[in-house]
């Protein structure tokens, strides 16, 4: 064996065209089998598994050798290729083995503290711990080399369309997209910090007045929120924007990019994305990225319900339904009670749910029979369009609430009656969100997408002039794009005029001088020919996801957080030492007395 050469092949290239070759190899050891005279040992690398074999009867040293590996040892292996007796179907290189002649110990390995397996009995958080142990495994290698795969892609195509690659600065300024900050303290100037980007939004749009036309990113974006299977505190997206568009285009290029990114990488034909309004996700799911793989559509039932001495109804700002397709039989007395604790859980919190059954045998049966005839009830079911042996699910409250908890009860009950189909990918364009959203606690205006997002057009005088009420009903010109009801991305056009923008500021709450310390940059530079633009900006983890059918994003990054936002592999954040606190200006002055 050639001392200064670690390998001729990689473990997952060797086939029957290869039998009778010398060959070196290196890598991990997986599995090893003894079988008599006979020791069998898989060898893994990233590119995949070659099996060798140890002959006893030729080389006993050598035999006994292997037999002493543990799991992760990496070794270094010289031998021939030879057709396999007992083929693999299910393995690229399952045709052949080596006859191992010569083998070298390159580095022993601990015992792993979990199996390197696909199906690993490793915990979240020990897998995080040794990260480098769990991106061993198959699937978090797949979804990283999937995930960089994605990234060239999406530059090649946009980089076809024309669009360039720009960095912007990860220490700026606080950027709001409805998030906390990450803050960084400045050394060089006393009790000023920076903040890290929540999205690279107004730089990318300065790169629109610097004349840059087309931009794009693959751009980490930091935001200190509570964190769910979607949403990690660093995180990544596609950032783009153009100038000189209309909505239509943006809306046009980016489905593009995702139609062509589907198709390269999971060879799927995305059907045609349908839009629909926000006002109409609203109404027609509950939710404003609806899992349109299935229908179980909401129906409104005020008009049919009130007046009948049901109070819970009759007091309901809102009284909606769905119904469930032929699950009339499958539910019993006890199984909606079990269903109303689940909607009566915190995290949903309904007060109560009613139901409707339409028998196969034509019988009715519902919690609310005492107020309303089976006449009334068969006019419910004809709302629904429902059949014999359907039943109704119905929700009443205040309308917000009353939309969301019924729409996470459409949610489950898809996926409860195999409705959610994961081989099929369904696109939406979600238009027209409202510009401003009315915040109870706070008693303030909320951009909705975020501060620079524009009115719609027919909105713009009206957002100019208008009173209280008025703000309340703007639309914007904003666009969420969901697949499979995650929310993949969102962007917009943006306002691209001084007074206008400032006059967002003003409906925001910032005062002229707030909103001059914050966003004179961009208020200035829009003063200089700034052009018309918009953009948009993918959550590229989340895309990751959803391509591969998967909910979570923390498989398609390497280093991710826990829910507590730790990386449990560095052990951070963590306490930092006196000298830095103190060379940052964040050395408390107080020292408590502790002589007493
Ligand atoms: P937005 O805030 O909608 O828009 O973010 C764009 C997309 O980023 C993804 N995303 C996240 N992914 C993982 N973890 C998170 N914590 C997280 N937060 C957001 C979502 C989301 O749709 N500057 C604007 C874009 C624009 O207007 O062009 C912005 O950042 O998939």
């Amino acid at each position: 064996m050639a001392q200064d050469m670690y390998r001729s092949h990689n473990c997952g290239e060797l086939r029957m065209d290869h039998v009778g070759q010398e060959v070196t190899l290196s890598g991990w050891t997986q599995v090893s089998r003894d079988f008599g005279g006979l020791t069998f040992l898989d060898l893994r690398d990233r590119y995949g598994i070659t099996q060798l074999v140890f002959n006893m009867e030729d080389d006993a040293d050598l035999c006994s050798q292997a037999r002493k590996f543990g799991r992760e040892d990496v070794i270094r292996i010289t031998g021939k290729v030879r057709e396999r007796s007992n083929k693999n179907p299910h393995r690229p290189t399952g045709e052949i083995e080596i006859e191992v002649t010569s083998l070298d110990l390159l580095n022993k390995s601990k015992v792993p503290p979990f199996t390197i397996e696909d199906d690993t009995d490793g915990g979240d958080d020990l897998r995080m711990k040794y990260r480098y142990l769990d991106i061993r495994r198959n699937a978090i290698k797949q979804n990283l080399i999937f995930r960089s795969k994605l990234a060239i892609e999406t530059r090649k195509y946009l980089d076809q369309q024309g669009f360039i690659e720009v960095e912007t600065p990860v220490l700026i300024k606080s950027t709001p997209e409805g998030a906390r900050d990450f803050i960084v303290p400045s050394r060089m100037n006393p009790g000023q910090a920076y903040a890290l980007p929540q999205s690279p939004q107004t730089f990318k749009q300065i790169l629109m007045i610097a004349g840059m036309d087309k931009y794009f990113q693959i751009v980490k974006c930091f935001r200190d929120e509570d964190l769910r299977a979607d949403r990690q505190p660093e995180f990544t997206q596609i950032d783009c924007e153009m100038s000189f568009v209309t909505r239509d285009e943006i809306l046009e290029t980016f489905e593009g990019l995702t139609r062509s990114l589907f198709k390269t990488l999971c060879n799927v034909d995305l059907p045609q994305f349908p839009r629909m309004s926000y006002d109409e996700a609203l109404s027609r799911y509950g939710s404003d990225k609806p899992d349109t793989r299935f229908d179980m559509q909401f129906v409104e039932l005020n008009e049919q319900t009130l007046g009948y001495g049901f109070g819970v109804f009759d007091n309901a700002e809102l009284v909606v339904g769905i119904c469930a397709k032929g699950q009339a039989d499958q539910y019993s007395n006890k199984d909606i009670k079990n269903l109303t604790s689940w909607l009566q859980r915190p995290q949903i919190g309904a007060k109560g749910l009613v139901y409707v059954k339409y028998g196969n045998d034509g019988s009715i049966k519902s919690s609310v029979g005492k107020f309303y005839s089976d006449e009334q009830l068969n006019e419910w079911g004809k709302a629904f369009d429902a059949a014999p042996g359907d039943m109704l699910l119905i929700l009443s409250g205040e309308q917000d609430k009353t939309r969301k908890q019924l729409s996470e009860l459409r949610l489950e009950m898809g996926q409860r009656m195999g409705l959610i189909d994961p081989n099929v990918f369904n696109p939406l364009w979600v238009v027209d969100f409202p510009l401003l959203e009315w915040d109870e606690e706070s008693e303030r205006f909320h951009a909705m997408h975020h501060p620079f997002t524009a009115p719609k057009k027919e909105d713009e005088a009206r957002m100019l002039t208008g009173d209280h009420e008025t703000m309340k009903s703007l639309r914007a010109d904003a666009y969420d794009l969901v697949i499979n009801g995650v929310e993949i991305g969102g962007g917009s056009i943006r306002i691209h005029d001084r007074d206008l923008q400032s006059r967002n500021f003003d409906l925001l709450g910032f005062s002229k001088e707030e909103a001059e310390e914050q966003f004179g940059f961009l208020l200035g530079a829009f003063e200089y020919g700034a052009p018309p633009h918009g953009g948009i900006a993918f959550g590229f983890d989340r895309l990751c996801a959803v391509m591969n059918g998967v909910n979570s994003i923390r498989d398609f990054i390497a280093f991710p957080k826990n829910n507590q936002g730790r990386d449990m592999m560095i052990d951070s954040p963590s306490v930092i030492s006196e000298e830095q606190l103190e060379e940052l200006h964040l050395k408390s002055t107080y020292t408590p007395d502790t002589s007493a």
